[in-house]
């Protein structure tokens, strides 16, 4: 896939930060030290910061884009920002072995059989490791890229688009719970309230729309440009703009699970 563009992905930043800050206000205790899975562009190091003034802060993205931008962005000069996959991380085979706590924001679903990986991620925690995923993989923008991108003549330069499903908090808890830890699970759905105009397409074109626009542009533009107004004419009519905005209602499913002192 190409690499993320960090710029677009900051556009909702507002939005897409809050389930990160009610995700760490969950989170007991005070860690002396924090890796953040799939960190982004390193905005979030501030929530971090903010909650624990003290700890050594390591964020952790696959994309060069984003390292790149987290380290240029250099508003924590005490966090560090490395280069790794979270399946080296689960694996122990990444640049940092292991955090009190280890945390990840709307990044786990992007990895494959990221179910499988939770248990090692847990165990690489000393005391808590904590996580949020979207859970949206059916909702009307996520069902209409597929829809859509099943069509002629995308489908061809496309391929069937993955689902990227994540699971209920029930189904997390199941996979994390154990003597000697103790798991908080559950979903929230927001209705953010979207400005300007096709705010739901360029907020998932930021997203979840990536792997398939990345493709059609690698093709032809004028494909993805085709695509584009295809998608985003779909979308105008599920998500109507009203007179105050776009709403968009965004489930998000959260787990902390934290070892027994
Ligand atoms: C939606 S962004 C979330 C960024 C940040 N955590 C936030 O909440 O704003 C998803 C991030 O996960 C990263 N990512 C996806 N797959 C990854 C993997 N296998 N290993 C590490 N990072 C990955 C992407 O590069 C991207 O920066």
């Amino acid at each position: 896939m190409a690499d993320w563009s960090p710029t677009e992905y900051l556009r909702f930043s507002d939005e897409r930060s809050r389930p990160f800050v009610e995700l760490v206000a969950r989170v007991p205790g005070t860690p002396r030290t924090v890796v953040d899975l799939g960190c982004g562009p390193g905005h979030l190091t501030a929530v971090l910061r903010e909650r624990w003034p003290q700890a050594d802060v390591v964020g952790l993205d696959a994309s060069p884009a984003m390292v790149a931008r987290a380290r240029d962005q250099n508003a924590d000069p005490r966090a560090r920002y490395e280069l790794a996959d979270v399946r080296d991380y689960a694996a122990r085979r990444a640049p940092v072995a292991g955090a009190d706590l280890v945390i990840s924001n709307a990044a786990l679903q992007w990895v494959p059989g990221h179910r499988e990986l939770l248990r090692p991620l847990a165990d690489t925690a000393a005391q808590t490791f904590a996580f949020q995923v979207p859970g949206n993989h059916d909702a009307p923008s996520h069902r209409l890229l597929r829809e859509v991108a099943a069509r002629a003549p995308y489908a061809d330069v496309v391929g069937p688009v993955e689902r990227r499903a994540t699971a209920d908090p029930a189904a997390y808890l199941e996979v994390l719970a154990r003597p000697g830890w103790t798991v908080d699970a559950w979903e929230t759905t927001y209705v953010h309230v979207l400005a300007g105009p096709d705010p739901v397409l360029r907020w998932i074109s930021a997203t979840g729309a990536q792997p398939v626009l990345h493709a059609l542009e690698a093709a032809d533009a004028a494909l993805r440009a085709r695509f584009e107004d295809e998608y985003g004419a779909a979308l105008r009519e599920a998500y109507p703009t009203q007179s105050y905005g776009t709403p968009l209602e965004f489930r998000r499913v959260f787990v902390v699970a934290t070892r027994a002192a």
